[in-house]
């Protein structure tokens, strides 16, 4: 099967690396990838916005499978042009892909199919916002209602941040943004696939999405994840297939635009009972990178069968016993504005550990200087390009196990001024697996 990845995160390296273990994989390709995937991979430079591109590069490839990493092409419609040309594509329509792109419609589509979720207030003006503010008080929440790279949520007690927030979302154009009642409760994550119709679960993990250890700083796009979730109930997966994404895929399908892809299902466990933070409507990252290191099913006919609408058909799916833990090493400055062009040294020592991967995102190469070969790919020196750089990840037999080897690769990386969070699945790594 010829695969190509579009994207250039770690999500996206851990979907090729998954794809690249596959014996039913004969070709791999990425847009525009990173340097990390370019190892697996044939990187072709092409805009992963653009829909008539993307396209006519997996035409030219006579691509299997097309599979869309990050949301903003899917909203963008990159996976409606590919469809267009008659290649399947792993990624949902424009049309479905609002679940993410509109936190007001992600909300009417919940509403519509009794989905549990928290009371919205969607606001177009600063007094509207400030009413909504008063109305559920403290701790606010101010969800950008369009795509915001990661940072469209801020989660606060201080009502000046939380105004502040929301002036920001209504200055876009056409701004507008949802305000809602604060989920007390862990969080976690569970994909879902679905091809329109079936629905196919993977397994939970959570995400870390504040900036410092002790879930202090800023919110970001998530420094850490783990799974499995030892804690959570037994019937979680079972109780979000029936009463949040069966019902969901169903609604969509009822209004004429089918959702087919990845449901990513954020969850809060309040007090009182399960419900949904918010949807995504492609794999979560870092979650990805600890649920697909999880994966024994070969991952290529998975994406294939969602794409083309046999799910049903598909065997369970297999899952290691293993557990996974990976930390994000991000650059000075995130998530606010980052240093990036600084040397990466040690990324091959990590890789080289037993239990040890690791995943590139925000990474470039850099035309070395004479003699000066670490972690030289091709004569070129791996530096930083963006906020989340490196997501190194562990695989061992428990919690405690996977952690050590994702915290062991970690400290092998050498990144001037970066930083990243040193209790990732610290509070659970004594729990035995269930
Ligand atoms: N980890 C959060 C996200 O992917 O949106």
């Amino acid at each position: 099967m010829k695969i190509l990845v579009v994207g250039t995160g770690a999500r996206e390296h851990a979907l090729v690396r998954a794809l690249s273990l596959d014996p039913a994989v004969t070709a791999l390709h990425a847009a525009p990838g990173n340097p990390g995937i370019g190892a697996l991979a044939t990187l072709h430079a092409v805009d992963q916005l653009d829909g008539a591109a993307v396209a006519a590069l997996a035409t030219s490839l006579d691509a299997d499978l097309v599979v869309v990493g990050p949301e903003a092409p899917l909203v963008a419609g990159v996976a409606d042009a590919v469809r267009a040309v008659g290649i399947p594509v792993f990624g949902p329509s424009a049309a479905g892909a609002r679940l993410e792109g509109s936190k007001a419609f992600a909300k009417e589509v919940m509403a519509a199919a009794g989905v549990p979720t928290a009371e919205p207030r969607v606001a177009t003006t600063i007094e509207e916002a400030a009413a909504g503010l008063d109305a559920f008080g403290a701790p606010y929440v101010v969800k950008d209602d369009g795509l915001a790279a990661g940072k469209g949520v801020v989660v606060t007690h201080d009502r000046a941040e939380a105004l502040a927030h929301a002036q920001a979302c209504l200055a876009k154009p056409g701004g507008r943004l949802v305000v809602e009642d604060y989920l007390d409760g862990p969080e976690i994550s569970l994909f879902v696939l679905s091809d329109g119709v079936d629905v196919v679960p993977l397994v939970p993990a959570q995400d870390f999405k504040r900036a410092l250890d002790g879930d202090e700083g800023p919110n970001t796009g998530g420094m850490g994840a783990y799974s499995p979730l030892p804690w959570a109930p037994a019937d979680l997966v079972d109780e979000v297939v029936e009463r949040v994404a069966r019902p969901t895929i169903a609604e969509m399908a009822r209004r004429g635009t089918p959702f087919s892809g990845v449901l990513y299902v954020g969850l809060a466990l309040t007090s009182s009972g399960l419900k949904v933070v918010e949807f995504n409507a492609r794999f979560g990252d870092p979650e990805t990178q600890v649920v697909l290191a999880r994966l024994e099913t070969p991952l290529a006919a998975v994406l294939l069968a969602t794409a083309t609408g046999t799910l049903g058909t598909l065997p369970p799916l297999r899952w290691r016993d293993d557990a996974a833990v990976t930390v994000v090493i991000a650059s000075g400055g995130y998530p606010g504005a980052v240093r990036s062009g600084d040397p990466i040294t040690g990324t091959e020592d990590a890789d080289a550990l037993p239990g040890v991967h690791v995943l590139h995102a925000g990474t470039a190469l850099r035309l070395n200087a004479a003699g000066d070969d670490d972690d030289a790919i091709d004569g070129a020196h791996l530096v930083s390009a963006g906020g989340r750089v490196l997501s190194v990840v562990g695989v061992g037999p428990d919690l405690a196990a996977a952690r050590a080897a994702a915290y062991a690769g970690v400290h092998q990386i050498d990144l001037p001024l970066s930083h990243y969070r040193s209790d990732i699945a610290a509070a659970v790594a004594d729990l035995p697996l269930v």
